[in-house]
């Protein structure tokens, strides 16, 4: 193995950066070369690269994004893009690829090592925290924090005009961003895609609640969380049936995919860079590095993409208990 190639791909996430000074400086460690790709896998069929050395990174362990960018890639998913990506890695004479992203990276990884038997490793990158094998993936601490930071001022607005707000967090199909930070901001009620809440029972909770003495609630939803409606119909249904209430509805939308990442992606990041080029190094391919009770795990890629973690429904119970 005398150079890596590395790349992120997909939606950033805090801890992106991290994961890259460490592949860059383990690369050093070894005295192997290491390969930039810039903007993911359009970048590796454009032949955008850049070589990095131990300073490229300096500088960036406390930096949210991806200093090589990142880039959601059709053309990867046609045989002859990948084609082209791989000419790109043979032009730089790259003997093995990591890839940070989530499944739809990991998905693109593999293909380079089916169709061309390439060696690949993958760290999982995605703030969803919606891939298998792993406790955590690197941004979701992060993202939980900057969700539960915004969800605290959320409530200091809602106290003081006695207001129901729903609050959309990101989570395409999967609800471990909303489960957690319902949890740790008092949520009344937590939508998320796994649960097929009825919004009868939304409902009931909510008259409970106020029977109960409570003046303004917080609802986390899912974006994944999808019964037919939006979180703004949704909205407008509990509006329509509860005038008592005054319900506002409030989209984080992106800031929960950027910021400074925190101490645990920083040390995740870090320890995940190092275990991906001593796999590489070790000629293993078509592995995830992951984490379990905080040591770290390999586990094959298409386990990881192909199996669903469950959900923890034991915090739904939980928050159910927090609200009675
Ligand atoms: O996969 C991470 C994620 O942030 C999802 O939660 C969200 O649905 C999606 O990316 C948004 O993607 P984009 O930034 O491309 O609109």
């Amino acid at each position: 193995m005398k150079t890596i190639g590395v790349l992120t791909s997909g939606g950033d996430s805090p801890g992106m950066n991290t994961a890259l000074r460490s592949i860059v400086r383990t690369c050093a460690h070894y005295k192997i070369k290491c390969v930039g790709i810039v903007r993911g896998y359009s970048g590796l069929i454009e032949d955008n690269t850049k070589v990095l050395n131990t300073r490229s990174v300096r500088g960036i362990i406390n930096k949210g994004g991806t200093f090589l960018y990142s880039a959601r890639c059709d053309e990867f998913r046609q045989a002859s893009g990948r084609k082209k990506a791989y000419k790109t890695l043979r032009n730089n004479n790259i003997d093995g690829l990591i890839v940070i992203g989530g499944d739809g990276s990991f998905t693109g990884a593999l293909k380079l090592k089916d169709e061309f038997n390439f060696p690949v490793i993958g760290i999982p990158g995605t703030i969803d925290n919606d891939i298998f094998g792993t406790s955590h993936t690197l941004g979701y601490d992060t993202a939980l924090n900057t969700v539960m930071d915004a969800i605290d001022k959320i409530r200091d607005s809602a106290i003081s005009h006695d207001r129901l707000f729903f609050v959309e967090v990101m989570g395409k199909d999967a609800g471990y961003i909303a489960l957690r930070s319902g949890i740790a901001i008092g949520a009344q009620e937590i939508l998320i895609p796994e649960v097929n809440t009825k919004i009868n029972d939304l409902i009931d909770s909510l008259k409970n609640s106020k029977k109960s003495g409570k003046t303004s609630s917080i609802i986390v939803v899912a974006e994944g969380y999808k019964p037919g409606k939006n979180v703004y119909q949704i909205a407008d249904e509990i509006q329509e049936k509860l005038p008592n209430y005054q319900v506002r509805v409030s989209v984080l939308g992106h800031i929960q995919r950027g910021g400074r990442p925190s101490c645990f992606d920083r040390v995740l990041g870090t320890k995940m860079g190092v275990k991906a080029v001593e796999l590489l190094k070790n000629a293993k391919t078509g592995i995830m590095v992951g984490t379990q009770h905080g040591k770290i795990v390999t586990v094959p890629l298409k386990k990881a993409i192909s199996e669903k973690t469950k959900i923890d429904k034991d915090l739904l119970r939980i928050s159910k208990i927090m609200n009675t």
